[in-house]
């Protein structure tokens, strides 16, 4: 007989409030582990705890994504009902591949978590071993939540500009989103590594001390940044981390300097980009794509290992919040109105 669990799932639930449509959105049940073997509305198989690697988890923490997902917002949750979560850090307690074993401790980042299966928001769950990654022994898996998607981005980010040939001493680089998780930590990853930082934010005003320091060098009002304007613009940048999209990447792009590159993660402010050729042809700026969701293992392993000896370990606990499952569903609410600072770890146990 398996013991029970409490987790966010997300599946069509009938209306609080009176509301008489069922409506998707993450709420808190409890679980137990028959819920791994059943189908839901999608028939194609999810790791179970015969095949997959079970996972006691300790924490987990609040992307973007898990925003959408557990406001009920369409595009992120491809099954139902599912456990939400695209970030796990917890001890496998079984497994039915032979590279893991009782007692590690590991990580895991996208791969389809919280997506199209089981992911980290609840006290138990089941992975594929396939991208699963021995969490680095130099943090916490605290540390490792406060890090989670967002850090891991940021570090796929910096290693992205890297590999066009940008360093510390190419000039200065903006962070957009500054004060958000990809940003927050992409500030932090930069200025230690020597870099050079602008931090563009929307909350400048509030959140100015709080992005000088994580090492911001400069910080400036997104609103600059929003304004459409020419496809060339005054060169300001050498190297861009851009989590917002849209009408502020096609400024970003316009404003960086010649062979500079732009490494694109994210669409907080669209998925849309209003840009022309001429940067790319005239300046040859490089726009790089970021995917940490798919990432190969090689890479994963690569940039958790550089997280583990770059991040400011002890400054990830100013740059972060601790809530317990409950608080998830306003948290992503909280998330998509883009009203968090940094990270938010969730102590699935708490
Ligand atoms: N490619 C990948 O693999 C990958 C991985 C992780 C995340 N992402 C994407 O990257 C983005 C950031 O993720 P995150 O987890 O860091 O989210 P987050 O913590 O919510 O940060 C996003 C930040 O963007 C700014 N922002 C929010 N709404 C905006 C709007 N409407 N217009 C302009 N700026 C806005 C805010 O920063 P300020 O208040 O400082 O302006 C906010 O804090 C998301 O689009 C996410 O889906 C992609």
């Amino acid at each position: 007989m398996s013991s029970q669990f409490r987790a966010i799932v997300v599946d069509e639930v009938s209306g609080e409030n009176g509301e008489a449509a069922a409506r998707r959105r993450g709420v808190l049940r409890t679980l137990d582990d028959d819920f791994f073997s059943a189908a839901g509305d999608d028939d194609r198989p999810l790791p179970s705890t015969a095949t997959g690697v079970s996972i006691d988890v300790s924490y987990s923490s609040i992307n973007y994504k898990d925003g959408l997902a557990v406001a009920g917002r369409p595009g992120v949750v491809r099954r139902l009902p599912l456990i939400a979560g695209i970030d796990v850090v917890g001890t496998v307690t079984a497994s039915g591949d032979p590279r893991w074993a009782p007692g590690d401790s590991v990580v895991l980042n996208g791969a389809g978590l919280g997506e199209s299966r089981h992911g980290g928001l609840s006290e138990r769950t089941v992975v594929d071993g396939a991208s699963l990654l021995r969490l680095p022994s130099a943090i916490s898996p605290r540390r490792a939540a406060a890090l989670g998607t967002a850090g891991f981005t940021a570090m796929l980010a910096v290693m992205a500009l890297e590999r066009q040939g940008i360093g510390p001493r190419s000039g200065e680089i903006l962070v957009t989103g500054a004060a958000g998780g990809v940003g927050s930590v992409a500030v932090m990853l930069l200025s230690r590594a020597g870099y050079s930082v602008t931090a563009a934010s929307g909350r400048a005003a509030t959140e100015g001390d709080y992005l000088r320091a994580l090492g911001a060098a400069t910080v400036i009002d997104r609103a600059e940044l929003l304004q459409p304007g020419k496809p060339l613009q005054s060169t300001r940048w050498a190297g861009a981390i851009d989590s917002l999209g849209g009408t502020s990447l096609a400024t970003v792009l316009a404003q960086i300097s010649y062979g500079g590159s732009v490494a694109s993660c994210g669409l907080a402010a669209g998925a849309e980009l209003p840009s022309t050729v001429l940067p790319f042809i005239l300046r040859g700026v490089n726009l790089l794509g970021v995917n940490s969701v798919d990432a190969p293992i090689a890479l994963r392993e690569a940039a958790w290992l550089r997280l583990a000896g770059e991040a400011q370990l002890a400054r990830l606990d100013e740059l972060s919040t601790e809530i317990g499952l409950s608080a998830v569903p306003e948290t992503a609410e909280a998330i998509l109105a883009g009203t968090v600072r940094g990270r938010t770890i969730v102590n699935v146990r708490a």
